[in-house]
């Protein structure tokens, strides 16, 4: 199969496509020929060998956690879904990528709505997942009706964290840089400005308070939402490594044991199908210029996704 891939860590460049073996669906798994595919951080940071598992990656590699496609191959065990499928999720985390390939290999996915488009579907996988179980564990749920306070909402996981949680009955306020306004406005929040004096630009908003707080940026605000909450219970991160350290509980998706979010996909489908939830697209490349997508998902500002579009890798394949 054709693919996207590096073979030495680098910048943008070092991404060709080029010839891989196809992977195959493991018990539990489906194969999926692939419409479209997200670019994460992870793939960034995998890319440019900075990443922890770097030592233990092997080369070449094939990026991508996300994608979106047609199933054509179920594994042992794979229930709900038979060849012909249109899904979207996530691969299989200890192959650490491999989504934007002719074929690709989702540990989790959900039936495609048809209110997402590819690129959408093709980008929301970890997001969503990501957003779910960051929610679960601050414990936003219907009824509660928090005020939830997402440092870091115009990026993948803060455009899609912001429109579930609205969707799960939170008042939110969410940060992005000066003229991210009206972006954020669209997805449901009430928007600030990111950076230092976060917690006194909250207060001038006149919220009476904030219940809640969600760090997706890790940008070193986690002082001031611990201020702004009262307390370290109510902050989690997801990219702050030093959270712990303070008592504010970090949510990774790799911590063995903790329940993940995987459940999300399929309400954010029905979300979708409701109207009440998108994925905001900020830029669609071909696979050939999958160095252009790294290049643009690494520069900000940041409106939602990346996608690289890998329809071209499939020729012939229904569209
Ligand atoms: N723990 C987990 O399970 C998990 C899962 C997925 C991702 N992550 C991590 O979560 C982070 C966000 O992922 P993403 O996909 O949303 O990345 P992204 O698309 O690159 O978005 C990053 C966001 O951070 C904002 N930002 C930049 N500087 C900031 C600052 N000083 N204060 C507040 N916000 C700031 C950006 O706004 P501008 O572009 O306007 O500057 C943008 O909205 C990454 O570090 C990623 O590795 C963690």
């Amino acid at each position: 199969m054709q693919a996207v891939q590096f073979d030495r860590f680098g910048p943008p460049e070092v991404l060709g496509v080029r010839s891989a073996p196809e992977p195959h669906a493991g018990p539990g798994q489906v194969r999926i020929a692939v419409r479209a595919s997200g670019v994460a951080p992870v793939d960034l940071a995998l890319r440019a060998g900075t990443s922890p598992s770097r030592d233990s990656l092997p080369l070449p590699h094939i990026p991508g956690v996300d994608a979106a496609g047609v199933v054509d191959e179920v594994g042992e065990g794979a229930e709900g879904c038979a060849p012909g499928d249109e899904v979207f999720g996530v691969v299989d985390a200890a192959r650490l990528g491999g989504a934007s390939a002719q074929f690709a290999v989702l540990a989790f996915w959900a039936a495609k709505p048809a209110a997402l488009s590819w690129e959408e579907a093709g980008a929301a996988g970890t997001g969503v997942e990501t957003a779910t179980r960051a929610l679960d564990v601050l414990g936003v749920r219907d009824g509660t009706d928090p005020t939830l306070l997402i440092d870091g909402a115009t990026g993948g996981v803060g455009s899609i964290v912001v429109q579930l949680a609205v969707a799960r009955g939170a008042r939110v306020v969410a940060t992005g840089r000066p003229g991210s306004e009206e972006f954020l406005t669209g997805l449901g929040a009430t928007p600030v400005p990111y950076g230092p004096g976060l917690a006194e630009r909250v207060r001038a908003l006149g919220v009476a308070r904030v219940d809640l707080a969600l760090d997706v940026a890790g940008a070193g605000s986690l002082g001031e939402l611990v201020a702004l909450t009262g307390g370290p219970g109510s902050v989690v991160t997801l990219a702050d490594f030093t959270g712990p350290g303070a008592g504010v509980r970090l949510s990774t998706g790799r911590i063995g044991g903790q329940p993940d979010g995987r459940h999300g996909l399929a309400v954010a489908a029905a979300l979708a199908e409701k109207g009440l939830f998108h994925v905001p697209v900020q830029a669609v490349f071909p696979a050939v210029r999958a160095a252009d997508a790294h290049a643009a998902a690494a520069t900000g500002p940041r409106r939602g996704k990346t996608v690289l579009d890998l329809t071209a890798l499939a020729p012939g394949a229904p569209r």
